[in-house]
This record gives structure tokens, sequence and C-alpha cells, in this order.
């Protein structure tokens, strides 16, 4: 092992101790799950779930001598036992199977209204008016003093901290900067002690994230977790975190944990903001409503399912919004490409008219993001701008909006709600609609080709 270099997750076996099992890792992650009189070695919990729920999670340099009845760890790096104890994790078992529902990507969509109640239990109090944040509890104090944060993701979860990055500034007026981590770890850039990181991640385990962490190891700043894989490597390297809860996600492409990540991200605008804010009190609010509003939207799922339907066939895809909800194209067009394959870019709408316009014929469609906000004149706007170019466009607007029928044949409506949390509701819609439309073109709506559900490699 010594002499081996890169990233590597192994067990090996052999014929002089055919009882023993070696495994190791480093920078690939490895768990043990402890059974009934076995043992199972896996990269991610979720793969124990059936069979396990007790596990030991592997560090790096550790390599573990695995028996029929005992299991002893040492760190090479260290030269001494890894004394780690087993860790119960709190997954239930039903989330683990497929149910009632044929795909783990729409079973996993419509898990959004629990998500959401999941990610705000204990933590969003309007009766007492205070967002508490119990993984964040033992950095209060350094929490003051940050005045600049930046965040690193990749995919989904970096469209996520994109979304955070509006709500944390316009909630809490603490500027923040996203950064892809697959670009972050060779950028050199000025650090102050009063940065914060926080690394968003679902699996935790996804090495540019990790490698983004690892490259600010040294510059005493504080590292902060959001994630939702329980005891992964990044919830374990960061000095404190907030867990998404939105139990184990299976389907390669990201549904729920959007959801979770974009409602923790509240949660921490309003922690940040302490009270001082007038968006304090109404988001807060609104976050115990928009469980019954994500509801809402899946029981007209069927109405999404007939818009997709016809647009299965087409070659490409523009997605446009502005605002808060320019990221929620970026994440929608993302989510139709993965499971789809069809060809989508996601834009912010102002930017149509400087380029992406020229694309716009009768073949292009555009997915236009229309719903309530100060900014609905300025999108209708290029949504006629891509009419009189004779592109198709599906629209997303806020119920009671009859005027978009007259620009726009094929219109999806959510609930009414606050700007800062329509990307939860439109994530949904646009789930919903990327879901149908793989199914219609009969995709592995599950397992994308060329795509892994953890990218443990860089
Ligand atoms: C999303 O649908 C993707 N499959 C992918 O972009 C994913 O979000 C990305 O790889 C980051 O994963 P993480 O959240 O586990 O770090």
């Amino acid at each position: 092992l010594r002499d081996l270099t890169g990233a590597y997750a192994i067990s090996a076996i052999t014929t002089y101790e055919p009882h023993t099992i070696y495994a190791a890792r480093l920078s690939s992650p490895l768990v043990i799950g402890v059974g009934e009189a076995e043992y199972i070695l896996a990269s991610d919990p979720t793969a124990l779930m059936e069979h396990t729920k007790k596990v030991i999670f592997l560090d790096d340099y550790d390599v573990a001598t695995i028996t029929d009845t005992d299991c002893q760890i040492h760190n090479l790096k260290q030269g001494r036992p890894a004394n780690h104890e087993a860790e119960l994790l709190d997954y239930d078992n039903q989330q683990v199977l497929l149910g009632d529902f044929p795909h783990f990507m729409i079973k996993e969509i419509y898990e959004a209204p629990a998500t959401i109640r999941n990610a705000t239990l204990g933590r969003a109090l309007p009766k007492q008016n205070i967002v508490k944040l119990g993984g964040l509890e033992s950095v209060e104090q350094q929490l003051k003093y940050i005045d600049r944060i930046v965040i690193v993701a990749c995919g989904t979860s970096y469209y996520a901290s994109l979304v955070g990055e509006y709500l944390i500034e316009e909630v809490a007026g603490i500027p923040v900067e996203v950064q892809l981590a697959s670009e972050f770890k060779y950028r050199e850039e000025p650090f102050s002690r009063s940065t914060a990181i926080i690394a968003v991640s679902q699996s935790g385990e996804t090495a540019d994230t990790i490698a983004a962490l690892k490259k600010v190891e040294n510059f005493g700043v504080l590292r902060l977790g959001i994630v939702n894989a329980v005891g992964s490597t990044i919830a374990r390297m960061t000095d404190a975190g907030v867990y998404c809860h939105a139990g184990p996600e299976q389907a390669v492409a990201s549904t729920k944990a959007f959801i979770a990540q974009v409602t923790v991200l509240s949660l921490i605008a309003l922690h940040l903001s302490e009270g001082r804010t007038k968006h304090f009190k109404p988001l807060l609010n609104e976050l115990e409503d928009l469980p019954a509003k994500a509801q809402e939207i899946l029981d007209s799922a069927e109405d999404i399912r007939v818009i997709a339907e016809r647009y299965k066939h087409y070659r490409d895809f523009m997605f446009i919004g502005r605002h808060i909800n320019y990221p929620c194209a970026l994440e929608g067009a993302l989510k139709l490409k993965e499971v789809s394959y069809i060809h989508a870019e996601g834009y912010a709408a102002g930017e149509m008219k400087h380029g992406p316009l020229a694309m716009i014929d009768e073949s292009f469609p555009t997915f236009a993001i229309a719903t309530n906000s100060t900014l609905l004149e300025k999108t209708y706007s290029n949504i006629q701008e891509i009419r009189a170019r004779k592109g198709p466009v599906v629209a997303v607007a806020t119920k009671g909006n009859n005027h978009i029928h007259n620009l726009v044949g094929n219109v999806i409506y959510i609930p009414e709600t606050l700007e800062h949390t329509q990307p939860i509701l439109l994530a949904i819609v646009m789930q919903l609609f990327s879901y149908y439309i793989a199914v219609a073109r009969e995709l592995d709506v599950d397992k994308p080709r060329n795509l892994a559900k953890s990218v443990t490699v860089e």
C-alpha cells in the first residue's frame, strides 16, 4: 500500500488466508457495515441499508483486517490502531426501497414535501421567531466575524449554492462567492481569516469538493459543510455544518438533495441575519407553508407529464430565468440533459440578446421561468423575442397569472410563494419535466449513461 499513489478504495483476499479480508482507502470512500455475524464493505452506506444501519467509516490510510468474528483497523500514516466506533445511521428502511414507484428518481421527487419538513424540523421555529442550527453552535463566535463566504460544490450542488448566494447576500447581507470545486482547487486567490468556506455536497464524497476543502486546510479559515450523507468524508473533515436530512438519494440525478440544500441555505441565511432583516419573518413563515405547496405541484404532475410528452422529440432546449431563478434555469438544463440526453442550456434571460437568441427557431424550444417577481415584465419581453423567432415556449408561472397565456401556449403553474422560495418549487416542476421526457424516450432514468452517483475521482 505504501507504494500506491493516487486515490483508491480496495479490498483483497488471498488463498493463504481465505477467512480474512483486507480493506484500505485513500481519498476514495470505503465503509464497513457491521451486521449480525457479518461485515460488509461498500463505497456508500446506502448500499448497506438493507443489511445493516451500523457502519464504520474508514479514514485515509486506514487498513482494515476483517475476519469471521473481528474487525481491526490500523492507520498506516499514524502507525497505530485506529479506534473508530461503529455509528448507527438513522435511515428509514423504506427510503431505500422503490415501493410503488417505477423509478427512484420519481420516488425521490415525490419526497420533496417531506424533504423540506425534515430539513426545517426543530430548526425553523416561527413561533419563537428563531432559527436554531445545532450543527453550527460550536462555531457561533467565529461566525460573528465572518465577512465573506466562499461556497464550493459541483453539479447540482453548485447550482443550489448559487441560489444560496442570492439568499445569503440578500437576507444576511454577507458577500458570497460560489465556485466550482474543480476550478477552485487550482486557483490562487487571496484569502483572509474572516472568510468562511462552505462545501455543499449530497454524497459528502465528491473528490473535487474534498480537494477544495483540503486546499484551505492550513489557511486558518472556518470550514463548514452542508452535507446529506451522514458521517461522509466532507461531514467529518469540516469544522461544523448542517446536515440536509434528505435521506438516501439513489437516482443518479439529484432531486430531493437540491431541495434540501436550498432549504438549508435559506436557514443559514436566516441564522446569519440574526433576525435583522425585513426578509426574516416572511421567509421563516413561508418555509413552514412550503411542504403543502410542494405537494400541490406533485398533485398536478399529470399536467406536467402531458406537456413533457409534447417536447420529447426535440434535440435542443433552452432554459431561462432571472435573479434567484437564474441558477434554477441552469439546474433545469442540467437535469434535462443528464436524464434525457437532450442538449440543454441554461441562461440568464437578460443574456438571450447577447448571443443565444441566434439559435432560436421552431426546432429550439425554451423553458421560461416567468413566476411573479419585480422582473416579470422583462421576462415577458424575452419570451416575446423568442416567440417572434418562432421558438416554442413552455413557461412556469405563478397561479393566477392569466396574462401569460397571451404569450405562451404551454403553461405550468406553481402556487404563490416568496421570490426567495420560488427555486424550491420550480425545481420540483423542472425535475418532473425532465423525468417525464426521459421516460417518454424510454431511457434508464435512474442510471443515465456515463454517469455515477458519487464522483469520487477527480
Ligand atoms: C446531479 O444530478 C448530478 N448527478 C451531479 O451533478 C452531482 O450533483 C454532483 O456530482 C455533485 O455531487 P455531490 O452533491 O454528491 O457532491
